[in-house]
């Protein structure tokens, strides 16, 4: 049968206390309602809705990218009102699933359960056992353990508010049923809202079939109201994406000190040291070490690459037996062949090193092409701008240049070469030989030091 999907999205999130609608905050990167989104689309539907109000011009922008509709909810009048928002748009003979994008962690293999569960013209709910029940509604059921109505904390009788069965909010119902029982729910309770919950009872009174399918955690259907909620699920999420790791033959030095604010994909034998970020999309060889404290976003490293402390490498290619950092800075559009080595308080950017070249110390490079077995001594300098236009330099293989030399783009190293220390390049080198482009040293025989006068 088709499938349209409602996700709520219309809640201001006040608790929040942001400029920024609540389902943009993101866990792991992605904002919350972008994930809903994505379990959501799994599901191959006809359509998926979003019943937005606060911010809706900001969702639009940021997430136009995603193929969903926008439905209006001009005012938040309560959760059967917002569904009822969509509605009209949908075919009678589709089933409707309604989902939240401030519930975020909801899985695809729950959904699953429920879409298998709930019987066709019959009404299917999720549902849980939580210690701490408080705030959300409770599910109501007869002797022979059927489920008769839900009530919300705040209609609630003291006997109820005991019960620790609670609804996640998510349902799933043909629509020709939301129909008929939508545009008779009533606001009044306690809020005077139209409940979303209130279509249970009347599911009961139809003598439809009710089923309630129970979440693998307990995270799944939390919702997030503040910020702390919004973190207890950020680390839930990135407690479970290292355990994932770990079986994948990962080692997570520290689960709790993991971030992954991406996608991942990792040989085997690998070690993530503990405070490591990872952002965009990553690929780690096997065999790689990254060191503590370190960035890594849209990057890719080979097999038995070390990347050691407090390196960031940002949009770049590193090949296989390579050593990076600690202290380096890998800037977009770098790539390191095989066996390249790049130490300490070393920035690169736009360059290509070719295999066994290194930079080991104190070093920029920008807009360059270096060759094969360079030596890049320490305090060298691409002189890449000259406060308008970026230039290239370009060093053939197995040049040695000395120490604290500046190479003056554009300009070219030719193979072989030896660039005496402290030298200021503007002029090609020739290959082979040695140049040298610094004043000459020079002892004053007979020199006196002054003195100080009485
Ligand atoms: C709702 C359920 C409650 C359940 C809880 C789970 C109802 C009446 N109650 O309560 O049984 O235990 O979720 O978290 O459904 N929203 C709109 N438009 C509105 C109102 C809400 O889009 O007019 C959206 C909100 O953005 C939010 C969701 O619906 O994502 C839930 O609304 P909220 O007011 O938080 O409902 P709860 O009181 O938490
Ligand atoms: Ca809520």
């Amino acid at each position: 049968m088709p499938l349209s999907i409602v996700i709520l999205a219309a809640g201001q999130g006040k608790r929040m206390r942001s400029n920024t609608p609540k389902v943009l905050h993101a866990i792991g990167g992605t904002p919350m309602l972008e994930r809903v989104v994505n379990v959501a689309t799994g599901f191959a539907p006809d359509s998926i809705y979003v019943v937005h109000g606060f911010g809706g011009d900001l969702l639009k922008q940021r997430l136009n990218h995603l193929a969903v509709e926008w439905v209006e909810q001009t005012e938040q009048l309560g959760t059967g009102h917002a569904v009822s928002q969509a509605l009209p748009w949908i075919p009678d003979d589709h089933q409707v699933l309604v989902l939240y994008g401030d519930v975020p962690l909801i899985t695809r293999s729950t959904l699953h359960e429920l879409l298998m569960a709930a019987p066709l013209d019959g009404l299917g709910l999720v549902t849980a056992e939580v210690n701490n029940p408080r705030g959300l509604g409770r599910i109501l059921r007869d002797k022979k353990d059927r489920i008769k109505a839900i009530v919300e904390e705040k209609d609630a009788s003291r006997q109820q508010k005991l019960i620790k069965e609670i609804n996640s909010g998510i349902i799933y119902a043909p629509s020709y049923h939301l129909k008929r029982w939508l545009p008779r729910l009533h606001a009044d309770n306690q809020q005077g809202e139209y409940y979303l919950t209130d279509v249970v009872s009347m599911a009961v009174a139809d003598g439809v079939h009710i089923e309630t399918v129970m979440p693998e955690r307990q995270e799944e259907i939390m919702g997030v109201n503040d910020r702390a909620q919004l973190m207890h699920l950020e680390r839930y999420f990135q407690t479970r994406v290292a355990n994932r790791l770990m079986e994948s033959g990962v080692t997570v030095m520290d689960p709790k000190r993991f971030d992954l604010r991406g996608d991942i994909e990792v040989g085997s034998d690998t070690t993530i040291d503990i405070n490591v970020i990872i952002e965009g999309r990553v690929k780690l060889g096997s065999r790689v070490h990254i060191g503590p404290n370190v960035v890594l976003r849209n990057a890719t490293i080979g097999d038995d690459t070390t990347i050691l402390a407090n390196s960031i490498v940002d949009e770049a290619k590193i090949g296989e037996h390579c050593s990076v950092g600690p202290f380096a800075r890998i800037r977009p559009g770098t790539e390191l062949a095989d066996k390249v080595k790049v130490g300490n308080f070393v920035e690169i950017k736009k360059s290509k090193l070719a295999e066994g070249s290194k930079a080991n110390h104190l070093s920029y490079i920008g807009d360059a092409t270096i060759g094969q077995q360079v030596n890049i001594g320490a305090g060298t300098i691409t002189c890449n701008y000259d406060g308008v236009n970026k230039y290239q330099t370009v060093i053939e293989d197995g040049v040695f240049i000395g120490s604290n030399t500046a190479l003056i783009a554009p300009v070219t190293v030719g193979a072989g070469a030896t660039v005496g220390a402290g030298s200021t390049i503007n002029k090609d080198v020739p290959a082979e030989q040695l140049t040298l482009a610094r004043s000459k040293q020079v002892t004053i025989p007979g020199w006196q030091k002054p003195k100080k006068k009485d």
